[in-house]
């Protein structure tokens, strides 16, 4: 009886209740190295893709910032690397263990603060995907709605996986069935998006030489039907972004209770 009686009350848990989150141990600055660390327990190895959001602020809008993968070492829970980030962009951090991504949380838009140290870029050369992929219908993600997403097999190393982050809210792998060629276009999936009208996406593309080699694109979700969702549909959800305390402006202030 006990036990029947301890897991009922186990069952009303949320499902989602990570296992295991992460803080940032400093304010990210150009430059700078910036360290992370987990808190609670996941399954290693662990690893931290940290994607910019927002524009450029480099005179002539020149886009240095590419998306980057960090790799904690061996069963390690803290990380540090350079942020070669130019000061007041803005960037979030999807945190993963090896049960897949996102699974440690993503961060709200963090904000670099300045330095002295401008050594890590150069601010006249524009940065760029190492291949394209394309979306159909181009240029929105709905609620429900079929998107293709499809690239040309010439152009890419090994089989495309694509992410969908949500700043402050529950990042995903996008689920990629058989691949399928369709007339005038290239190689590519069919993906339903479970994830709510309003809700900011970034899709993120790679390929065997690393996620986000293909780069990032930003969307809105559309309205559609509700016939795909479910609690577990990923959305921006206010009041629960990973990461802890980071500034959210370039005075330093704020933290990421707000949200994304
Ligand atoms: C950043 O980390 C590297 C490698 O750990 C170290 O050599 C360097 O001194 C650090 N830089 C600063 C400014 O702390
Ligand atoms: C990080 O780990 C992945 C495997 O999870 C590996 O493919 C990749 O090369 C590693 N990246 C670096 C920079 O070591
Ligand atoms: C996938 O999407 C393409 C383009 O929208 C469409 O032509 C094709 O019929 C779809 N395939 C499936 C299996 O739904």
């Amino acid at each position: 009886m006990r036990a029947f009686t301890s897991l009922s009350a186990a069952a009303l848990l949320p499902v989602f209740a990570a296992a295991f989150s992460f803080n940032f141990d400093n304010s990210p600055t150009q430059c700078g190295n910036l360290s992370l660390s987990i808190t609670g327990t996941g399954t290693p190895p662990y690893r931290v893709l940290i994607i910019p959001v927002g524009p450029s602020t480099l005179p002539g809008n020149i886009e240095v910032r590419k998306i980057t993968q960090q790799n904690f070492t061996g069963e390690s829970t803290q990380t540090s690397f350079q942020l070669k980030f130019p000061s007041n962009t803005q960037f979030i951090a999807v945190v993963s263990d090896s049960t897949g991504f996102g699974s440690g949380g993503t961060s709200g838009a963090v904000t670099v603060l300045s330095s002295n140290d401008a050594s890590c870029f150069d601010p006249h050369t524009q940065v760029q995907p190492l291949f394209a992929y394309s979306i159909v219908p181009a240029g929105v993600i709905n609620q429900c709605a079929p998107t293709r997403i499809w690239w040309d097999p010439t152009l890419v190393q090994g089989t495309p996986t694509f992410q969908g982050a949500i700043p402050g809210g529950q990042s995903f792998s996008v689920p990629e069935g058989a691949l399928s060629t369709v007339p005038d276009q290239g190689l590519g999936f069919n993906w339903t998006a479970s994830v709510r009208a309003g809700t900011t996406l970034l899709l993120v593309g790679g390929d065997d030489r690393g996620p986000g080699t293909a780069g990032s694109s930003v969307f809105i979700v559309g309205q559609g039907d509700n016939s795909c969702l479910s609690d577990q549909s990923p959305s921006s959800t206010p009041g629960s972004p990973a990461g802890g305390s980071y500034p959210t402006s370039t005075s330093g202030s704020g933290t990421g209770s707000g949200g994304g």
